[in-house]
């Protein structure tokens, strides 16, 4: 039987406990702070900060987006960064990427304090990640994590096959998924013969980028296909990676694009500003 799984509902519904959770720091004094840094005014990145922006509103969160013209300079950023690093009053930073070519994205990422790194980007969270020791993650690959135990489907001995080796999503959710006892294939643009891999897949993961990227014929028939991709097709419509009409004739579950895997970013990025917090009390 086909499921349809929808991070929407799931997100929805864990934002229920997360306002509760924000009441009780509220109680203590504490409001979870988070502030998101946005370079330049790129469509993706400003649609991903204004959905953000949104939830940690919905929340009560104290949230603040401080814009940098296209034109900063690396020195300027890396020096604002610090400023929150060393302010009290902030718990969880957040640099929206990808950022302009002139700016060294490595030396910016490594510049967030790893206890305010709520991306889990820094190489100190990165790497705790990578010896099972998880601190602070990456919130896409956190929530696909929480997305699949919601709809309980386990990944012990599942053979997962990941298409896409970004920092952002496929390298941590491969540890993530490694962690939890999948059987994991890390497929990339190089991989040869990529239809007789993704075929292997109990779960099968895209985080490439390329509308109706992946068809029936790369799907095992009753395997889980998760969306992670965010594209404009040909009539600029809103689409995934995944062909969604002609996969689900194969797959057992798989998630939507819009309403899949972006609110479970969100979410897991809510969760996590919150965790933070938790330690000023
Ligand atoms: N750009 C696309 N996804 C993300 C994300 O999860 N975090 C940040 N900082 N930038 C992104």
């Amino acid at each position: 039987m086909f499921k349809l799984i929808s991070g929407k509902a799931i997100a929805q519904k864990r934002q229920e406990n997360l306002r509760l959770e924000v009441e009780n720091l509220n109680a203590n004094g504490v409001t979870p702070s988070l502030r998101v840094v946005l370079v330049g005014n790129s469509g993706p990145s400003e649609i991903y900060v204004r959905n953000k922006a949104r939830r940690a509103k919905e929340l009560g969160l104290d949230f603040n987006l401080i814009r940098f013209d296209e034109t900063v300079s690396e020195k300027e950023l890396i020096e604002f960064i610090d400023s929150l690093n060393h302010d009290k009053t902030v718990d969880a930073i957040l640099v929206q990427l990808p950022l302009p070519q002139h700016i060294n994205e490595e030396k910016v990422v490594q510049t967030v304090s790893p206890n305010k790194d709520v991306d889990g980007f820094s190489p100190i969270n990165f790497g705790y990640l990578w010896q099972n020791n998880p601190n602070i993650i990456p919130s896409t690959a956190g929530g696909i994590m929480t997305l699949l135990e919601e709809s309980d489907i386990t990944t012990t001995a599942k053979h997962v096959v990941i298409v896409g080796r970004s920092n952002i999503v496929g390298r941590p959710l491969g540890a993530l998924m490694l962690n939890s006892d999948a059987t994991v294939t890390m497929a990339h643009s190089k991989t040869k013969d990529l239809k007789s891999i993704t075929k292997q897949a109990d779960i099968l993961i895209s985080a490439v980028g390329k509308a109706h990227f992946i068809t029936a014929d790369m799907v095992k028939k009753g395997a889980t296909v998760i969306d992670v991709g965010m594209n404009r097709d040909e009539n600029d419509r809103l689409v995934g990676d995944v062909d969604f009409d002609d996969v689900s004739s194969v797959a057992g579950a798989m998630t939507p694009v819009p309403g899949g895997v972006g609110p479970m970013t969100i979410l897991t990025l809510m969760e996590q500003t919150i965790e933070i917090a938790k330690k000023r009390v």
